[in-house]
């Protein structure tokens, strides 16, 4: 009788052979069952066989038999752990990054023209002790006009061309932002500091100076003792922020039903000093805002007392502002959405 198991060697062959082959994870786990799992593995039975043997010859072929399975088994787990070592390495070629190659750029944003000029304009006021407020768009006939002392029939509608909203409403697509004054003196006591941004809206045919939606910037004070020297130090105040400190400013007088007296701001032309130029059409010159002195009717209209109470207010036209301070040539520029023209600010 033999005194060695049969087929050892052949066993011992064939698991080698198999194990070279495997190179994937499928196909060492398929050489794992065959050849080392606990219930049917190949040499698991080869263990049970021993019991065929002579018992004296049991011992050196049971020691064959195991010295066959650890080899095998340690050569397996070498297989495992170079497997895993291979994808990691793979993996860290495979996500490699080039941290000297340049970034990509990413388009920077930038804000509209018009924007950061109602920033500017308004940071100004904030300076001086103004709260900033805003107001609706689609507005009353009431606030925009009746409250500002514009009854339905008077002729200075017309200095307004006005969108109408649709419907029996008398409501419109404001064309100042004047009526601001009215909302915020019913809505508070005085005194009044408030500066109010927003788009207004005209019926008008465009050009190169006119728009049918463009913004303003409205500026109500009202106090007791306000007098005319406030309105001009503090416009001239904000003028010179804007447009330089060399700035002379010169009042005229105007007409807004709404603020008596009324008048226009104009500061000397900064492009020429005065002497005249195309930027001031000659006159040396630039008209750059209305204002006045708040009506006393309006005041009462809102329930303050005229005979306690005094206010100025001021409105302007921002791309108009923004215009002379960037050198725009023509109004229809904001709002065609031209990157040439907007990435330029
Ligand atoms: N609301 C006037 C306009 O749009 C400007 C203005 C505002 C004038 C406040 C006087 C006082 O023409």
């Amino acid at each position: 009788m033999s005194t060695q198991l049969p087929e050892l060697d052949l066993l011992a062959h064939e698991a080698r052979a198999a194990l070279a082959a495997a190179t994937d994870e499928g196909a060492l786990e398929q050489f794992r069952l065959t050849f080392l799992s606990r219930g049917q593995g190949r040499i698991k039975l080869a263990l049970r066989g021993l019991k065929d043997l002579p018992s004296e010859a049991r011992p050196r072929a049971g020691a064959s038999v195991n010295a066959l399975h650890n080899e095998v088994e340690a050569a397996f787990e070498a297989r495992i752990e170079a497997l895993r070592q291979r994808t990691f390495e793979d993996r860290l070629a495979r996500e490699q990054i080039d941290v000297t190659l340049p970034g990509r750029p990413r388009p920077r944003g930038r804000l509209h023209p018009v924007t950061r000029t109602i920033r500017e304009i308004t940071a100004v006021f904030q300076e001086l002790g103004y709260r900033i407020a805003e107001g609706p768009e689609v507005e009353w006939d009431r606030y925009n006009f009746e409250m500002l002392h514009i009854p339905p029939d008077h002729p200075a509608r017309d200095m307004w061309d006005t969108l109408w909203v649709e419907g029996d409403l008398p409501m419109l697509l404001r064309t100042h932002t004047s009526p601001n004054q009215v909302r915020l003196m019913l809505s508070q006591e005085p005194p009044v500091r408030v500066a109010v941004p927003g788009r207004c809206y005209r019926y008008e045919a465009v050009d190169a100076t006119h728009e049918w939606m463009f913004h303003q910037v409205e500026l109500l004070a009202v106090d007791e003792g306000i007098t005319l020297a406030d309105l001009k130090g503090t416009l001239e105040y904000f003028i010179k922020r804007m447009f330089g400190a060399e700035r002379k400013v010169m009042l005229h007088h105007s007409y807004f039903p709404f603020v008596e007296p009324g008048v226009e701001m104009a500061m000397d032309c900064f492009a020429c000093g005065g002497t005249g130029c195309s930027t001031c059409k000659g006159s040396g010159w630039i008209e750059i805002l209305g204002a006045g002195m708040v009506h006393p009717d309006v005041l009462a209209g809102v329930g303050y007392d005229p005979a306690r109470y005094t206010g100025f207010a001021a409105g302007m036209g921002v791309e108009r502002i923004a215009q002379l301070r960037h050198g725009i040539d023509d109004m229809r520029r904001y709002y065609q959405n031209d990157l040439r023209f907007l990435e330029q600010f």
